[in-house]
């Protein structure tokens, strides 16, 4: 059944999924055992992208079979690209010249899928129109469609925001800009580098707060010409050679590390739940994703890393995780850009820490799949843990091990992070904790109740 998509308005809202899957998580046995975490969904996101405009074949091993992946497989197939699964994790993608295409791009939930492929249509010189779920139809698309401008691109969008529906025509041979990225998002920086292949020259892309580099890093792979300099102001200088020739992109084998953000599930359920221990083999350990490890081992967390090692051009490692008493820490604002998506996860750990979490530069949390940060606070309130909202610092008070009353029913706004996040809560709390909808949590985990039940938790 097809999502509502209601009238466009003016301010981010807390949306809701009309036929929802609502589940309850509860006190169980230790969590134990091994757990195989899906591909990384930025870097399936890339490879079908990439791969998309690339000569030749690539082949994708390990591939995230999520909701969001499966959006943006379908936007690249209707671009012109063709794209084939041989097997579970194992897809082909044969890159083709993009045309406009004759329907819309529906994206379903993924703000990654769609920006990049804005990006992307920017510099291939084609015009496309995006639209999503009521999620990502309530997200804002100005902050990548106004830097896009810098390439000629020019929009239509609903209100200042540049909601979705959004049409985007690109052009192509523009004189190379250099732009600086004012925003701290690894989205927008990639869809200004994909749109930089299609311009004249070489392009100049400035990132003042480090963010994830997985377009820079398959960039190279593919063989493209970009550097990577670090900035005198601050940040980083990306160059990248325009070509708009897209024999000049080759299509390589990419191997997915497995996702550090889905990992985050079942690692801080094993610190909370008494007397688990648990493994995560090949999780990578990207140091712009690794944020939420160093956070949990300052709060005393026992998560011991082995057989650190390089795959598919990223570090990954094997991840021992036993229950641990943590204590409240302060989260500096910096370390943010390297676990944007983790505090929903990491809100949940501090409540059963002794003493005070303080998250700071939040900000943007609020621009999520739902308002995360808001999100958050009602469902730590539902749950009866103390917390205060600094402007865009949160606060928890932590209630030890023990003490987490839980007991809550918690809107997750079409999220799928806030979802597995309280679901997490309720395996250590006093009483069970529920939340109005899991069908979200297929967007980027579709594997999750199955494997968290294998691991001994109860989900009902
Ligand atoms: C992503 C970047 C982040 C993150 C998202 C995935 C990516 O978004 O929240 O889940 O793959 O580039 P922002 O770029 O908006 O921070």
């Amino acid at each position: 059944m097809p999502l509502i998509v209601p009238a466009v308005k003016a301010d981010f809202a807390l949306m809701d999924n009309p036929n929802p899957t609502p589940r309850r998580a509860r006190r169980g046995s230790p969590l134990k055992g091994r757990a195989a975490i899906p591909g990384d969904k930025s870097i399936s996101q890339r490879a079908i992208i990439l791969g998309g405009l690339a000569a030749g074949e690539t082949r994708i091993s390990g591939l995230l079979e999520s909701g969001d992946v499966q959006s943006t497989a379908g936007a690249v197939r209707a671009l012109g690209a063709s794209v084939t699964r041989d097997g579970p994790g194992a897809w082909r993608v044969t890159g083709a010249k993009w045309s406009s295409p004759a329907q819309k791009l529906d994206f379903g939930n993924s703000g990654t899928g769609s920006r990049l492929v804005m990006g992307a249509v920017a510099g291939q010189g084609i015009s496309a129109t995006f639209v999503g779920d009521a999620s990502l139809m309530s997200r804002p698309m100005a902050r990548v469609l106004d830097p896009l401008k810098a390439f000629g691109a020019t929009y239509e969008g609903q209100g200042p925001k540049a909601l979705m529906p959004v049409t985007v025509h690109g052009k192509m041979g523009v004189k190379a800009p250099r732009v600086v990225v004012e925003t701290a998002s690894a989205q927008v920086k990639s869809a200004l580098l994909l749109a930089a292949m299609g311009a004249q020259g070489r392009s100049t892309i400035i990132q003042r707060t480090l963010t994830r580099d997985h377009t820079e890093r398959m960039l190279q792979g593919f063989g493209w010409d970009i550097s990577i300099d670090p900035d005198p102001e601050g940040g980083e200088t990306i160059s990248v050679q325009g070509q708009g020739i897209i024999s000049e992109l080759r299509g390589i084998p990419i191997q997915v590390p497995r996702d550090p953000s889905s990992a985050a599930f079942p690692l801080v359920a094993a610190l909370i739940v008494p007397g688990s221990e648990i493994e995560l083999p090949n999780i990578m350990l990207n140091p712009r994703r690794a944020g939420l490890i160093e956070t949990l081992q300052d709060m005393g967390a026992k998560i011991d890393i082995e057989n650190r090692r390089i795959s598919g051009g990223e570090i990954v490692g094997d991840l021992i995780v036993r229950h641990s008493e943590l204590k409240g820490i302060e989260v500096p604002a910096g370390r943010a850009p390297s676990m944007i998506d983790e505090y929903p996860i990491l809100a949940v750990a501090a409540s059963f820490a002794r003493g005070t979490t303080a998250m700071r530069g939040l900000e943007e949390l609020r621009v999520k799949e739902s308002d995360r940060l808001e999100a958050v606070a009602r469902g730590l309130k539902l749950n009866g843990v103390p917390y205060t909202i600094e402007g865009d610092d949160l606060l928890v008070e932590g209630m030890g091990q023990d003490g987490v009353p839980g007991g809550g029913l918690v809107s997750t706004h079409m999220d799928h992070r806030i979802a597995m996040s309280f679901l997490t809560m309720g395996m250590a709390a006093q009483n069970p904790v529920t939340v109005d909808d899991v069908t979200m949590i297929a967007t980027s985990f579709p594997e999750y109740e199955d494997l968290m039940r294998d691991l001994g938790a109860v989900l009902e």
